[in-house]
């Protein structure tokens, strides 16, 4: 009897060097007073909703080796980011499963993050178990500096942060021009 394990879903991660880590650390030091408690399923505070949100040419710049090699990696063509935004989670803040569209590939690049207080991002299988119906997550081992870029199409959410050490990402969505 074989087993013949088809389809999967494919999670890039990277970490950045020191320099570009400093890089995105200071755009967000820029943004912060833009980030407000304005979603309306989640707690947190992003500027996914204001229109001052400048910095995706600054990320493209900061990123351009990473992301020409995320790009042959995953095979896009003519990729475009279409979306980015940052977020942060002070004590108690949490975001609710949630995907960023149907097509293209995501991207978490997290900024302030202490592996001994936080929790990455949980991602949930869009295949469940098949014999108890249970949702199959994935946790990936992340750390302050790594870029992890996943399907858009994933659900995906972030438990409440039991922490007084801020958590902070930056997000964005890559499509097919
Ligand atoms: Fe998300």
């Amino acid at each position: 009897m074989n087993i013949l394990n088809k389809f999967s879903v494919p999670f890039i991660l990277t970490e950045l060097s020191k320099d570009k880590q400093n890089k995105i650390y200071d755009l967000f030091l820029n943004q912060e007073k833009y980030l407000r408690d304005t979603d309306p399923h989640s707690k947190v505070y992003t500027d996914f909703f204001n229109s001052n949100k400048n910095y995706i040419e600054d990320i493209v710049s900061i990123l351009r080796e990473d992301l020409y090699k995320f790009y042959s990696t995953v095979g896009f063509s003519n990729p475009v980011i279409s979306q980015a935004w940052m977020q942060q989670y002070t004590q108690g803040c949490f975001m609710t499963p949630h995907n960023h569209g149907t097509t293209g590939y995501s991207a978490i690049y997290y900024i302030r993050f202490n592996p001994k207080e936080h929790e990455s991002t949980r991602f949930i299988s869009p295949i469940h178990n098949f014999i108890t119906g249970d949702n199959n997550e994935y946790k990936p081992v992340v750390n302050q500096g790594t870029l992890l870029f996943f399907p858009s199409f994933l659900m995906h959410y972030a438990l409440p942060n039991s922490s007084t050490e801020l958590r902070a990402i930056l997000s964005f969505n890559i499509i097919e021009d």
